[in-house]
C-alpha cells in the first residue's frame, strides 16, 4: 500500500529535480535511445507540466518516492491525434479543450514493480476526472506494457507515429471515464 500525493502545476518547479532523478533511474538501460534522453524528457515536462490542466500524483513507501504519473486535457485541436495512422470517424478524435485526459507518463521504480503500485497511481491519477474519456500512447515494441493496459480497461483506438523525425509507432489507446 502506498501513499500518494496530488499535486497540479504550481507544484511543477518543487517537483522536476525529483521526477528527473526519476526518469533517469527508470529509463537507465535506454538512454543510447535519443528519444528517451533525459534532456528530452525534461522538455517533455517541462511543456506538460506547464498547462494549466497539468496534474500529477506520487506514489510514496514509507517516505520513499516509488514512482508517479502525470497527464493533463487535450485542447481543442490537439496534436496529440495528428500522428494517427488508422482511419477513423472523425468525431472520434474531435477535442473540445474538456474531453479528453492525457495520460502522459507512469513509471514505477523496479522494486515496486510487479505490485500494485502502477496501477494504484494509475487509478488515483484519473479518479475523478471530469473528462468523459482517457487517452495515452504505449510503444508497439512494447505489447507486455499494452497488455497491462488492456487489463485495467483501456483498448486500441489505432496506430499512431508522432510526427517527429524517428519517432516509433504507438498504439493510441483509449479509457472510458466516470462509468
Ligand atoms: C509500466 C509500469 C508502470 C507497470 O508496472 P507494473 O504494473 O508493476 O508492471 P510490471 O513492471 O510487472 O510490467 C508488466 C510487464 O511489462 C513489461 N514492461 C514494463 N515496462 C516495459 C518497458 N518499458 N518495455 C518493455 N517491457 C516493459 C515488464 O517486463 C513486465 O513483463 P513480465 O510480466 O514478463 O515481467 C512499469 O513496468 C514501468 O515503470 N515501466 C517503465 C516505464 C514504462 O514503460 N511506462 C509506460 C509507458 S506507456
Amino acid at each position: 500500500m502506498i501513499d500518494i500525493q496530488h499535486h497540479d502545476h504550481h507544484d511543477a518547479a518543487t517537483l522536476r529535480p525529483l521526477l528527473l532523478d526519476i526518469y533517469a533511474e527508470v529509463y537507465k538501460d535506454v538512454q543510447d535511445d535519443p528519444f528517451a534522453s533525459v534532456d528530452r524528457f525534461a522538455q517533455g515536462l517541462d511543456g506538460w507540466s506547464s498547462r494549466p490542466g497539468w496534474s500529477c500524483v506520487i506514489g510514496y513507501d514509507q517516505g520513499e518516492a516509488v514512482g508517479y504519473a502525470y497527464g493533463a486535457p487535450l485542447p481543442q485541436g490537439a496534436a496529440w491525434w495528428r500522428g494517427l495512422i488508422t482511419t477513423v470517424p472523425s468525431g472520434l478524435v474531435e477535442e473540445t479543450g474538456e474531453r479528453t485526459y492525457a495520460l502522459s507518463e507512469l513509471m514505477v521504480r523496479l522494486p515496486w514493480r510487479g505490485t500494485s503500485a502502477a496501477k494504484a497511481l494509475h487509478d488515483a491519477l484519473l479518479a475523478s476526472r471530469p473528462e468523459e474519456r482517457a487517452t495515452l500512447l504505449v510503444e508497439q515494441n512494447h505489447p507486455k506494457v499494452r497488455a497491462l493496459y488492456e487489463a485495467w480497461g483501456w483498448h486500441k483506438l489505432g496506430d499512431l507515429r508522432p510526427r517527429m523525425e524517428g519517432a516509433p509507432l504507438f498504439d493510441a489507446m483509449l479509457l472510458p471515464l466516470g462509468s
